[in-house]
Parts: C-alpha cells; structure tokens; sequence
C-alpha cells in the first residue's frame, strides 16, 4: 500500500508579545517550535507596550521563520500549508504575522490558513496527547481570554462560560504588579506561592448569578488591593507570599469549582486546561484532585505549549486544512475576533 504523503504546516504567531514558527507534521507532531520572548524589554514598563511589539515582531520574524524551517530540516517548497493567528490579539502584532503569512503564501504559491489564537490554546493538548480527541470540555485561561468551552468537535467549539471583567492571567499580572513582584506577573505569583500560606487571607470568590460558567475576577483583585493599601495605611507590613498564595487559591478555586460544575452538567469524561494560566502550579494539583474524585481525564500541555508559541496555531490549522478551511490574500487582523466565527 502506498504510504500517505505527510501533511506539513509551516505556522506563525505574533498577537502578543512572543515572535514564533513552527513546522507541524499531520497535526500532532512537532518538527521545530521557535520563539522570541519579549518578555524583557516590556519588563521596563510593568506590561505589554503594543507599539513595541509590533517593532520587534518586524524585526524578528524572517530569522524565527527560517530557523523553525532549518530547525524541522524543511524547505519551504516542503511545506503543505501557512497558518497565521489573525485575531484576537494586539492588531499591530497580528499584523505582522498576518503580512509575513500573505507574503510567504503568495511568493510560494501555498495555501494561506488564518487561526483563532484561543483555537490554537486548545489545540496545543493535541501535541503531547494523541489520544485526545473532541469531545471534550476545555478550560482556557490566558492574559487576555478566560473561557470554559465545549470543544464539539475539531473547530467547532461551544462557549459555554466567560469572563464578565478582567481575564484570570490578568488579574495574576495586575496583583503581581501591586505586590512589587513586577511583569509578567502569573510565574512570578506561582513561585513566590509556595512560600506562602494559601489559607492566610480570605480573598472573595465572585460567582456571577444565574451564569453558573462565568467568571468575574475584578472583585478579587480590588480585595487584593485594598488588603494591602489598609496594611500601609496602618503602617504595617504583609507577607507578600501569603497575599500571592490567598490571591492565587482564591482564583483557582473559583476556576476549578466552575469547571466541575460543567463536568457534572455535561456528563463529560474528559477536560483539557490552556493557555499561560493553565502552567500554573497550583491550578494544576487542584484540577488533578478534582477530576480524579470525578473519574475525569485531566489533559494539560507542557508549560512551552501552554504559553503563546506557534507550534499550537500549527495544530489548529492542521485540522483547519483537513476542514478545507483556505484563506484569500485579503485576509486581515481581526483584533476582537470571536472563537468559532469565521471570517471570509
Ligand atoms: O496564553 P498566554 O501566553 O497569552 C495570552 O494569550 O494572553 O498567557 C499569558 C498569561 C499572562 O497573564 C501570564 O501572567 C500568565 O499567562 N501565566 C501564568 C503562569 N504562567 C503564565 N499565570 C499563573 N501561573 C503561571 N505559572
Ligand atoms: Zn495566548
């Protein structure tokens, strides 16, 4: 029988503040994932300035690209299709990635495939999991998204639960910042947690009536707040592990007892977490008791996938390819794109 000729994705993200290329093959394995952290240069100004970033993407992206070719030993005329995140995300940064995809798609005659950047969350469980596969409930939490999903099938997605105010990582970098602890603030806030004792302050744990899947997490950060604007008004000090241990177990229960109860609503067996949230420690150990006391199957990827890299948009437009999903050379940055809405 003749072998079936391999499906090779040379994908690109550029919507925050990480430069990346990957090449994917069929969609679950990964030849080359390089990425070119920010992450230093904004460390200056406590966040991610836009116009910065979309600088550096220029300045980075030809030598990300061709380092993830050289790195999966392809050449571009090896290279099956181009996958770009075009939104949601900073539209001077997903401009760049969107151009370079056009560019490269038009020059090489390949076929041009945008990807929603939370699809490419998802789709980051698929690397290290063969066996998983939809359907499954998915918890995304990222800087910018925090969602409970239920990921129906390959793209196709149902938004069951969302954010009514600030994402969960962005709460950890806002509470971080208060804390002196700096930027990005969601790893500093994990580490600096395990010193800390988690049961030292009572933080509140929002549940938004009648949307028994949203979330809300200014309250707890304005808590957060004000618990260390009284300590300096009474002219006392705080620990800052026990504000970071009670701040982070405060958030991660309200994610974890939302998520749970999707399980038990929709007899689901299998969840998978994503997005830069989803490497946290603690989010982590309490999903796994969670979800064995359930008999649920716990999928989490490894902490380079969780974060923003392509190798994740390589997955998602792998399926996307196989779906026949084709963009034309109009394709634009989409910076408040919804997941499962397509643009033509
Ligand atoms: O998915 P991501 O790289 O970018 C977006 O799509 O937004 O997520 C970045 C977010 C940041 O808010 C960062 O503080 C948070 O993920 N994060 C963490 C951890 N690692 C990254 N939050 C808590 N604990 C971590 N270990
Ligand atoms: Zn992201």
């Amino acid at each position: 029988m003749e072998e079936q000729k391999s499906i090779l994705i040379l994908a690109i993200e550029s919507s925050c503040d990480e430069t990346a290329a990957a090449v994917v093959k069929n969609g679950r394995e990964v030849l080359s994932n390089v990425i070119s952290s920010q992450i230093a240069l904004h460390t200056l100004y406590g966040g991610v300035v836009p116009e910065i970033a979309s600088r550096k993407h220029i300045e980075k992206i030809n030598q990300v690209i061709e380092t993830a070719l050289s790195e999966a030993g392809a050449e571009l005329a090896d290279i099956d299709a181009i996958g770009v995140t075009y939104g949601p995300g900073l539209v001077g940064a997903l401009l760049v990635g969107v151009a370079e995809a056009k560019a490269i798609a038009y020059a090489a005659k390949k076929p041009l495939i945008g990807v929603h950047h939370i699809e490419g969350h998802i789709a980051a469980n698929y690397i290290e999991h063969p066996e998983l596969e939809p359907p499954f409930l998915s918890l995304v939490v990222s800087g910018g998204h925090t969602h409970l999903v239920r990921v129906e099938d390959y793209g196709k997605f149902d938004i069951i639960g969302r954010t009514r105010d600030d994402a969960a990582g962005e709460a950890f970098d806002k509470v971080a910042r208060a804390i002196g602890l700096g930027y990005p603030g969601g790893p500093k806030i994990d580490q600096v947690s395990k010193e800390g004792n988690p049961e030292a302050i009572v933080f509140p744990r929002a549940h938004v009536e009648d949307a028994p899947y949203d979330f809300s997490f200014s309250g707890v950060k304005s808590a957060v707040l004000n618990y260390i604007n009284g300590s300096r008004m009474k002219g006392e000090s705080y620990s800052q592990a026990d504000v970071a241990a009670s701040f982070q177990k405060a958030v991660t229960d309200v994610l974890v007892a939302n998520a749970m109860r999707a399980v038990e609503e929709y007899k689901v067996d299998k969840i998978a977490i994503a997005g830069g949230v989803a490497s946290n420690s603690a989010l982590r150990e309490a999903m796994k008791s969670a979800c064995e006391e359930r008999g649920v199957k716990l999928y989490y990827p490894s902490p380079v996938y969780c974060t923003d890299n392509a190798a994740m948009i390589g997955v998602a437009a792998y399926y996307e390819y196989l779906a026949g999903t084709r963009h034309g050379w109009d394709l634009n940055a989409v910076p408040n794109l919804k997941l499962g809405e397509r643009y033509e």
